[in-house]
């Protein structure tokens, strides 16, 4: 089966390239390699590859930056999202878009359902949510939307990561402590999208996140108790909690995320994000 996989130094693209079964056979594309932002450029890419399967992992994901770069965001997040959605519909090749937890406006008090209204809020939510769109009304018949949430990894930039070097450089830390959601291990991730492929028969909208909820505080606690436990974290640390207003990034940021993954766990079950924390701790996590 011949996939290619977009965006290819992400931490999700790396898990992908990681799990990748043996009858795969995989092209990971950078900006080297494809011209996202050209109709004619991703066409003629894609078809000389002739893949079985498209997975766009690439994103502009820097959630703040995007508040003042729209355009930018716009370019990658929705309008090449809308080129390679109909290079996959004329090469009718099974197409996987990856998405996110920040298209709901955080408001409801119980899990959003792959069919709950969406109400993106900032540049960034809103280019996702515009991608999603493009997927749905060109090519729905082929193709999976798959969103995840709180995504880290052991390659790439990640909370998870910049929480341990945090704490072995400060004495204390503030964290904030009225946003809900899940975090999600990408190796998780990467295994539930290898198994749409394997089937390719799945279409429509799919929540993935790990199991559980929790705050970004209690995140960074887990992570404290975990990471010295396992010696990666040398010192004493506070951490203390603070509000999403008090730490006023630039961008909005949904107060509750939580993703009902239920229609996606009766194809691949999931783990608590408890435990896939250990086991990326299990990891050479600070090697990559
Ligand atoms: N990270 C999260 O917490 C999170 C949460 C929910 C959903 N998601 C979604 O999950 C997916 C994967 O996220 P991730 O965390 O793996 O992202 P990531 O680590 O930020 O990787 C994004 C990738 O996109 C690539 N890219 C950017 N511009 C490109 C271009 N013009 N052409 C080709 N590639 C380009 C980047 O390449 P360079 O390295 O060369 O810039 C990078 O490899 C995204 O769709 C994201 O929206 C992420």
């Amino acid at each position: 089966m011949n996939v290619v996989v977009i965006g290819k130094s992400g931490q999700l693209a790396w898990e992908l390239n990681d799990t990748r079964p043996d009858n795969v056979n995989l092209t990971c594309l950078g900006r080297d390699n494809i011209n996202l932002f050209d109709e004619h450029s991703v066409n003629e890419t894609l078809t000389a590859l002739n893949p079985d399967v498209v997975i766009n992992s690439a994103a502009y994901t820097a959630v703040d930056k995007a508040e003042e770069e729209p355009d930018a965001a716009y370019a990658l997040n929705a309008e090449a999202v809308k080129h390679l959605a109909s290079a996959c519909k004329a090469l009718d090749c099974y197409f996987i878009q990856v998405s996110t937890d920040f298209v709901f406006n955080g408001k409801a008090d119980k899990p959003y359902t792959p069919d709950s209204p969406v109400a993106p809020e900032g540049i960034y939510a809103k280019s996702k949510q515009k991608g999603e769109q493009y997927v749905l009304d060109l090519y729905s018949e082929k193709s999976a939307i798959v969103r995840t949430s709180w995504l880290y990894s052991a390659h790439g930039n990640n909370f998870v990561k910049t929480m341990i070097t945090l704490m072995n450089k400060l004495d204390s830390l503030s964290i904030v402590a009225d946003q809900t959601g899940s975090p999600t291990w990408a190796k998780g991730l990467a295994r539930f999208i290898w198994k749409l492929t394997e089937e390719q028969s799945q279409t429509g909208i799919f929540h993935w996140s790990d199991k559980g909820a929790t705050t970004w505080y209690e995140f960074a606690r887990e992570i404290y108790r975990q990471g010295r436990d396992k010696g990666l974290i040398a010192k004493v640390v506070t951490i203390k909690p603070t509000t999403a207003a008090e730490y006023s990034a630039p961008a909005p940021r949904p107060a509750y995320s939580v993703m009902d993954c239920a229609k996606s766990y009766l194809i691949i079950d999931g783990t608590t994000w408890q435990r896939n924390l250990t086991k990326i701790f299990a990891t050479h996590i600070l090697d990559y």
